[in-house]
Protein backbone atom coordinates (compact mmCIF):
# COMPACT_ATOMS: atom_id res chain seq x y z
CA UNK A 1 0.00 0.00 0.00
CA UNK A 2 1.69 3.61 -0.89
CA UNK A 3 -1.03 6.00 -0.40
CA UNK A 4 -0.19 9.40 -2.44
CA UNK A 5 0.83 12.10 -0.28
CA UNK A 6 -1.61 14.18 -2.87
CA UNK A 7 -4.05 14.66 -4.87
CA UNK A 8 -5.29 16.01 -7.93
CA UNK A 9 -8.89 16.38 -8.12
CA UNK A 10 -10.53 17.70 -10.95
CA UNK A 11 -14.47 18.63 -10.39
CA UNK A 12 -16.26 17.83 -13.67
CA UNK A 13 -19.51 19.13 -11.92
CA UNK A 14 -19.80 22.13 -14.68
CA UNK A 15 -19.60 19.59 -17.61
CA UNK A 16 -20.57 16.39 -16.14
CA UNK A 17 -22.41 17.69 -13.49
CA UNK A 18 -25.10 19.77 -15.47
CA UNK A 19 -25.45 17.67 -19.15
CA UNK A 20 -28.36 15.66 -17.84
CA UNK A 21 -30.49 18.27 -16.50
CA UNK A 22 -33.19 18.82 -17.96
CA UNK A 23 -34.52 22.65 -16.99
CA UNK A 24 -32.35 25.04 -18.42
CA UNK A 25 -29.23 26.18 -16.20
CA UNK A 26 -28.01 29.33 -17.43
CA UNK A 27 -24.48 30.20 -18.45
CA UNK A 28 -24.12 32.75 -16.04
CA UNK A 29 -24.84 29.86 -13.10
CA UNK A 30 -22.27 27.51 -14.95
CA UNK A 31 -19.51 30.23 -14.67
CA UNK A 32 -20.61 31.75 -11.14
CA UNK A 33 -19.94 27.78 -10.41
CA UNK A 34 -16.69 27.49 -11.79
CA UNK A 35 -15.51 30.74 -9.93
CA UNK A 36 -17.12 28.94 -6.90
CA UNK A 37 -14.85 26.32 -7.47
CA UNK A 38 -11.51 28.01 -7.96
CA UNK A 39 -12.21 30.11 -5.63
CA UNK A 40 -12.53 26.78 -3.13
CA UNK A 41 -9.29 25.83 -4.23
CA UNK A 42 -9.94 23.21 -7.43
CA UNK A 43 -7.13 23.81 -9.95
CA UNK A 44 -8.84 21.31 -12.58
CA UNK A 45 -12.17 21.95 -13.54
CA UNK A 46 -13.98 20.51 -16.85
CA UNK A 47 -16.01 23.38 -17.99
CA UNK A 48 -18.05 22.24 -20.98
CA UNK A 49 -17.77 20.02 -24.09
CA UNK A 50 -18.03 20.38 -27.46
CA UNK A 51 -20.51 18.03 -28.60
CA UNK A 52 -23.77 18.32 -30.87
CA UNK A 53 -26.44 20.79 -29.17
CA UNK A 54 -28.88 18.01 -30.28
CA UNK A 55 -27.77 15.14 -29.19
CA UNK A 56 -27.00 17.15 -25.37
CA UNK A 57 -28.66 20.56 -25.29
CA UNK A 58 -27.25 21.51 -22.06
CA UNK A 59 -24.12 21.92 -23.45
CA UNK A 60 -24.99 24.57 -26.32
CA UNK A 61 -23.60 27.70 -24.26
CA UNK A 62 -20.19 26.09 -24.38
CA UNK A 63 -18.33 29.10 -25.83
CA UNK A 64 -20.39 31.81 -23.90
CA UNK A 65 -19.68 29.75 -20.79
CA UNK A 66 -15.82 29.49 -21.36
CA UNK A 67 -15.95 33.22 -22.74
CA UNK A 68 -17.32 34.61 -19.15
CA UNK A 69 -15.18 32.54 -17.28
CA UNK A 70 -12.23 34.40 -15.48
CA UNK A 71 -9.23 32.72 -15.47
CA UNK A 72 -7.86 31.94 -12.20
CA UNK A 73 -3.51 32.05 -12.36
CA UNK A 74 -2.86 27.99 -11.97
CA UNK A 75 -6.28 26.99 -12.74
CA UNK A 76 -6.65 24.80 -15.75
CA UNK A 77 -9.94 24.33 -17.82
CA UNK A 78 -10.67 21.49 -19.72
CA UNK A 79 -13.43 20.61 -22.39
CA UNK A 80 -14.80 17.46 -24.27
CA UNK A 81 -14.20 17.15 -28.05
CA UNK A 82 -14.83 13.72 -29.31
CA UNK A 83 -14.42 15.33 -32.92
CA UNK A 84 -12.45 17.69 -34.67
CA UNK A 85 -15.47 19.69 -35.32
CA UNK A 86 -15.70 20.08 -31.51
CA UNK A 87 -11.95 20.52 -31.35
CA UNK A 88 -11.86 23.59 -33.94
CA UNK A 89 -14.89 25.09 -31.98
CA UNK A 90 -13.58 24.37 -28.64
CA UNK A 91 -9.57 25.68 -29.82
CA UNK A 92 -11.60 29.45 -29.94
CA UNK A 93 -11.88 29.23 -26.37
CA UNK A 94 -8.84 28.58 -25.61
CA UNK A 95 -8.71 25.48 -23.13
CA UNK A 96 -5.91 24.48 -21.09
CA UNK A 97 -6.90 20.61 -21.70
CA UNK A 98 -8.88 18.98 -24.05
CA UNK A 99 -11.05 15.11 -23.57
CA UNK A 100 -11.63 12.57 -25.86
CA UNK A 101 -13.86 10.06 -24.91
CA UNK A 102 -13.69 6.57 -26.06
CA UNK A 103 -15.83 3.50 -24.67
CA UNK A 104 -14.78 -0.13 -23.76
CA UNK A 105 -18.00 -1.10 -24.91
CA UNK A 106 -19.14 -1.08 -28.19
CA UNK A 107 -22.84 -0.63 -28.00
CA UNK A 108 -22.07 2.60 -25.33
CA UNK A 109 -19.59 4.00 -28.05
CA UNK A 110 -22.70 3.80 -30.93
CA UNK A 111 -25.17 5.24 -28.15
CA UNK A 112 -23.07 7.57 -26.68
CA UNK A 113 -20.66 8.58 -29.73
CA UNK A 114 -22.64 7.18 -33.24
CA UNK A 115 -19.11 5.54 -33.89
CA UNK A 116 -17.67 2.08 -33.15
CA UNK A 117 -14.30 1.76 -31.14
CA UNK A 118 -12.07 1.68 -33.90
CA UNK A 119 -13.81 4.38 -35.35
CA UNK A 120 -13.50 6.87 -32.81
CA UNK A 121 -9.53 6.48 -32.31
CA UNK A 122 -9.71 7.82 -36.49
CA UNK A 123 -12.11 10.46 -35.06
CA UNK A 124 -9.56 11.62 -31.91
CA UNK A 125 -6.42 10.85 -34.12
CA UNK A 126 -6.53 14.54 -35.89
CA UNK A 127 -7.90 15.63 -32.38
CA UNK A 128 -4.86 14.65 -30.35
CA UNK A 129 -2.54 15.87 -33.49
CA UNK A 130 -3.89 19.21 -33.37
CA UNK A 131 -4.21 19.69 -30.04
CA UNK A 132 -0.38 18.51 -29.10
CA UNK A 133 0.96 21.02 -32.33
CA UNK A 134 -0.86 23.39 -29.95
CA UNK A 135 0.38 22.65 -26.48
CA UNK A 136 -2.70 21.70 -25.68
CA UNK A 137 -2.43 18.70 -23.13
CA UNK A 138 -4.87 15.95 -24.37
CA UNK A 139 -6.97 13.27 -21.57
CA UNK A 140 -8.74 10.63 -22.92
CA UNK A 141 -11.61 9.06 -21.07
CA UNK A 142 -11.96 5.15 -20.78
CA UNK A 143 -16.33 5.01 -20.29
CA UNK A 144 -17.44 1.85 -19.44
CA UNK A 145 -14.57 0.30 -17.89
CA UNK A 146 -16.36 -1.96 -15.77
CA UNK A 147 -19.45 -1.98 -17.07
CA UNK A 148 -21.95 -0.77 -19.55
CA UNK A 149 -25.69 -0.48 -19.56
CA UNK A 150 -26.15 -2.23 -22.27
CA UNK A 151 -23.59 -4.98 -22.25
CA UNK A 152 -23.10 -5.67 -18.76
CA UNK A 153 -19.82 -6.63 -17.48
CA UNK A 154 -17.13 -5.34 -19.29
CA UNK A 155 -13.14 -7.16 -18.99
CA UNK A 156 -10.25 -5.96 -18.54
CA UNK A 157 -8.84 -7.12 -21.87
CA UNK A 158 -11.62 -4.76 -23.03
CA UNK A 159 -10.34 -1.85 -20.95
CA UNK A 160 -6.35 -2.36 -21.91
CA UNK A 161 -7.17 -2.57 -25.55
CA UNK A 162 -8.84 0.74 -25.50
CA UNK A 163 -5.85 2.30 -23.26
CA UNK A 164 -3.69 0.58 -26.17
CA UNK A 165 -5.51 2.84 -28.72
CA UNK A 166 -5.53 5.54 -27.06
CA UNK A 167 -2.05 5.51 -26.15
CA UNK A 168 -0.66 4.44 -29.46
CA UNK A 169 -2.34 7.71 -30.92
CA UNK A 170 -1.43 10.29 -28.31
CA UNK A 171 -3.07 10.32 -26.17
CA UNK A 172 -1.60 11.64 -22.75
CA UNK A 173 -3.67 10.48 -19.62
CA UNK A 174 -6.28 7.85 -19.32
CA UNK A 175 -9.25 8.61 -16.90
CA UNK A 176 -10.72 5.16 -16.33
CA UNK A 177 -14.71 5.65 -15.70
CA UNK A 178 -17.11 3.78 -14.27
CA UNK A 179 -19.91 5.08 -16.27
CA UNK A 180 -22.87 3.48 -14.72
CA UNK A 181 -21.94 3.50 -11.28
CA UNK A 182 -21.76 -0.58 -10.61
CA UNK A 183 -17.97 -1.11 -10.02
CA UNK A 184 -16.80 -2.75 -6.51
CA UNK A 185 -12.88 -1.99 -5.41
CA UNK A 186 -11.40 -5.17 -7.03
CA UNK A 187 -13.06 -4.67 -10.44
CA UNK A 188 -12.34 -1.59 -10.78
CA UNK A 189 -8.82 -2.29 -9.22
CA UNK A 190 -8.79 -4.68 -12.16
CA UNK A 191 -9.62 -2.14 -15.18
CA UNK A 192 -6.89 0.72 -13.65
CA UNK A 193 -4.32 -2.43 -13.34
CA UNK A 194 -5.06 -2.79 -17.05
CA UNK A 195 -4.72 0.76 -18.38
CA UNK A 196 -1.59 0.89 -16.28
CA UNK A 197 0.36 -1.48 -19.02
CA UNK A 198 0.21 1.56 -21.38
CA UNK A 199 0.15 4.60 -18.71
CA UNK A 200 2.35 5.14 -15.81
CA UNK A 201 0.56 6.02 -12.78
CA UNK A 202 1.13 9.48 -13.20
CA UNK A 203 -1.02 9.79 -16.23
CA UNK A 204 -3.79 7.77 -15.23
CA UNK A 205 -6.85 8.96 -12.82
CA UNK A 206 -10.61 7.72 -11.38
CA UNK A 207 -13.99 8.65 -12.73
CA UNK A 208 -16.30 7.01 -10.65
CA UNK A 209 -20.09 7.66 -10.50
CA UNK A 210 -21.82 6.26 -7.33
CA UNK A 211 -25.08 4.85 -8.80
CA UNK A 212 -24.87 1.59 -6.52
CA UNK A 213 -22.95 3.84 -3.53
CA UNK A 214 -18.90 2.71 -4.28
CA UNK A 215 -17.40 5.43 -5.54
CA UNK A 216 -15.81 6.21 -2.14
CA UNK A 217 -14.92 2.47 -1.78
CA UNK A 218 -13.49 2.83 -5.40
CA UNK A 219 -11.22 5.81 -5.14
CA UNK A 220 -9.93 4.30 -1.57
CA UNK A 221 -8.85 1.05 -3.39
CA UNK A 222 -7.15 3.06 -6.27
CA UNK A 223 -5.36 5.27 -3.37
CA UNK A 224 -4.00 2.14 -2.31
CA UNK A 225 -2.44 1.60 -5.81
CA UNK A 226 -1.24 4.84 -5.51
CA UNK A 227 -2.80 6.71 -8.03
CA UNK A 228 -3.50 10.36 -7.28
CA UNK A 229 -5.86 11.98 -9.75
CA UNK A 230 -9.79 11.53 -9.35
CA UNK A 231 -12.57 13.40 -11.33
CA UNK A 232 -14.92 14.25 -8.98
CA UNK A 233 -18.09 16.75 -9.48
CA UNK A 234 -19.67 19.25 -6.56
CA UNK A 235 -22.81 18.10 -4.66
CA UNK A 236 -22.73 14.65 -6.55
CA UNK A 237 -23.99 16.17 -9.58
CA UNK A 238 -24.06 14.54 -13.24
CA UNK A 239 -25.10 11.35 -15.49
CA UNK A 240 -24.56 10.47 -18.86
CA UNK A 241 -27.55 11.26 -20.71
CA UNK A 242 -26.59 7.75 -22.69
CA UNK A 243 -26.36 5.17 -19.94
CA UNK A 244 -30.04 6.02 -17.77
CA UNK A 245 -30.36 5.29 -14.56
CA UNK A 246 -26.93 6.16 -13.86
CA UNK A 247 -26.17 9.02 -11.46
CA UNK A 248 -23.75 11.83 -10.71
CA UNK A 249 -20.32 11.16 -9.59
CA UNK A 250 -18.54 10.77 -6.29
CA UNK A 251 -19.08 14.18 -4.82
CA UNK A 252 -16.20 16.20 -4.63
CA UNK A 253 -17.18 17.16 -0.87
CA UNK A 254 -17.24 13.65 -0.12
CA UNK A 255 -13.93 13.07 -1.37
CA UNK A 256 -12.34 15.93 0.25
CA UNK A 257 -13.51 14.89 3.40
CA UNK A 258 -11.86 11.02 2.84
CA UNK A 259 -8.54 12.62 1.83
CA UNK A 260 -8.11 15.39 4.58
CA UNK A 261 -9.39 12.91 6.94
CA UNK A 262 -6.68 10.41 5.93
CA UNK A 263 -3.64 13.40 5.90
CA UNK A 264 -3.44 13.95 2.24
CA UNK A 265 -3.05 17.22 1.02
CA UNK A 266 -5.79 18.75 -1.52
CA UNK A 267 -5.27 21.98 -1.68
CA UNK A 268 -8.91 22.91 -1.56
CA UNK A 269 -10.90 24.81 1.38
CA UNK A 270 -14.22 22.06 2.12
CA UNK A 271 -16.16 24.94 3.29
CA UNK A 272 -16.41 27.35 0.51
CA UNK A 273 -16.34 23.76 -1.41
CA UNK A 274 -19.39 23.48 0.48
CA UNK A 275 -20.93 26.53 -0.46
CA UNK A 276 -19.64 26.01 -4.20
CA UNK A 277 -22.04 22.55 -4.36
CA UNK A 278 -24.70 24.69 -1.89
CA UNK A 279 -25.12 27.25 -4.74
CA UNK A 280 -25.91 24.89 -7.68
CA UNK A 281 -28.26 22.58 -5.36
CA UNK A 282 -29.91 25.40 -4.58
CA UNK A 283 -30.11 26.83 -8.13
CA UNK A 284 -31.52 23.25 -8.91
CA UNK A 285 -33.90 23.06 -6.02
CA UNK A 286 -32.54 20.08 -4.47
CA UNK A 287 -30.23 19.22 -1.91
CA UNK A 288 -26.66 18.48 -2.26
CA UNK A 289 -26.11 14.76 -3.04
CA UNK A 290 -22.95 14.43 -0.55
CA UNK A 291 -23.21 12.64 3.01
CA UNK A 292 -20.24 15.23 3.76
CA UNK A 293 -21.36 18.20 2.74
CA UNK A 294 -25.30 17.50 4.60
CA UNK A 295 -23.93 16.63 7.80
CA UNK A 296 -21.56 19.69 7.49
CA UNK A 297 -24.27 21.63 6.16
CA UNK A 298 -26.06 20.25 9.36
CA UNK A 299 -24.00 21.12 12.00
CA UNK A 300 -23.66 24.54 10.94
CA UNK A 301 -27.26 24.91 10.80
CA UNK A 302 -27.39 23.80 14.58
P1 LIG B 1 -22.65 12.36 -35.51
O1 LIG B 1 -24.10 12.52 -35.83
O2 LIG B 1 -22.04 11.02 -35.74
O3 LIG B 1 -21.78 13.48 -36.22
O4 LIG B 1 -22.45 12.77 -33.97
P2 LIG B 1 -21.66 13.87 -37.74
O5 LIG B 1 -20.24 14.24 -37.94
O6 LIG B 1 -22.27 12.83 -38.63
O7 LIG B 1 -22.55 15.22 -37.85
C1 LIG B 1 -23.97 15.21 -37.67
C2 LIG B 1 -24.43 16.55 -37.18
O8 LIG B 1 -23.83 16.84 -35.91
C3 LIG B 1 -24.05 17.72 -38.07
O9 LIG B 1 -25.05 18.74 -37.91
C4 LIG B 1 -22.79 18.24 -37.45
O10 LIG B 1 -22.56 19.60 -37.74
C5 LIG B 1 -23.07 18.06 -35.99
P3 LIG B 1 -26.30 18.86 -38.88
O11 LIG B 1 -25.70 19.01 -40.24
O12 LIG B 1 -27.09 17.58 -38.75
O13 LIG B 1 -27.02 20.07 -38.36
N1 LIG B 1 -21.84 17.87 -35.18
C6 LIG B 1 -21.47 18.69 -34.19
N2 LIG B 1 -22.05 19.79 -33.67
C7 LIG B 1 -21.40 20.39 -32.64
N3 LIG B 1 -20.23 19.94 -32.12
C8 LIG B 1 -19.64 18.85 -32.62
C9 LIG B 1 -20.26 18.19 -33.70
N4 LIG B 1 -19.95 17.08 -34.41
C10 LIG B 1 -20.91 16.91 -35.32
N5 LIG B 1 -18.50 18.41 -32.07
C11 LIG B 1 -21.23 13.41 -32.02
C12 LIG B 1 -21.21 12.62 -33.32
C13 LIG B 1 -20.07 12.96 -31.17
C14 LIG B 1 -21.10 14.88 -32.33
C15 LIG B 1 -22.57 13.16 -31.30
O14 LIG B 1 -22.74 11.77 -31.20
C16 LIG B 1 -22.66 13.78 -29.94
O15 LIG B 1 -22.65 14.98 -29.78
N6 LIG B 1 -22.78 12.94 -28.88
C17 LIG B 1 -22.89 13.41 -27.51
C18 LIG B 1 -21.78 12.83 -26.71
C19 LIG B 1 -21.80 13.35 -25.30
O16 LIG B 1 -21.66 14.53 -25.07
N7 LIG B 1 -21.96 12.43 -24.32
C20 LIG B 1 -21.87 12.80 -22.95
C21 LIG B 1 -20.45 13.12 -22.56
S1 LIG B 1 -19.43 11.66 -22.39
C22 LIG B 1 -19.69 11.19 -20.75
O17 LIG B 1 -20.49 11.75 -20.06
C23 LIG B 1 -18.80 10.12 -20.20
C24 LIG B 1 -17.67 10.65 -19.30
O18 LIG B 1 -18.19 11.43 -18.24
C25 LIG B 1 -16.89 9.48 -18.74
C26 LIG B 1 -17.83 8.43 -18.14
O19 LIG B 1 -18.48 8.69 -17.12
O20 LIG B 1 -17.89 7.38 -18.77
C27 LIG B 1 -16.68 11.52 -20.09
MG1 LIG C 1 -19.02 10.63 -16.43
Amino acid sequence: MSLPSKVKLVDVGPRDGLQNEKQPVPAAVKIELVHRLQDAGLTEIEVTSFVSPKWVPQMADNAEVMAGIRRKPGVRYSVLTPNMQGFEAAVLSKPDEVVVFAAASEAFSQRNINCSIAESIERFRPVVEAARARNIYVRGAISCAVGCPYEGEVAPERVELVARLLKDIGVQHAGVADTVGVGTPLKVRRAMEATLRHYSIDDVSGHFHDTYGQALANTLICLQMGIWQYDTSSAGLGGCPYAKGATGNVATEDVVYLLQGMGIVTGIDLDKLIDAGKFISDFLERKPNSRAATALLNKRAS
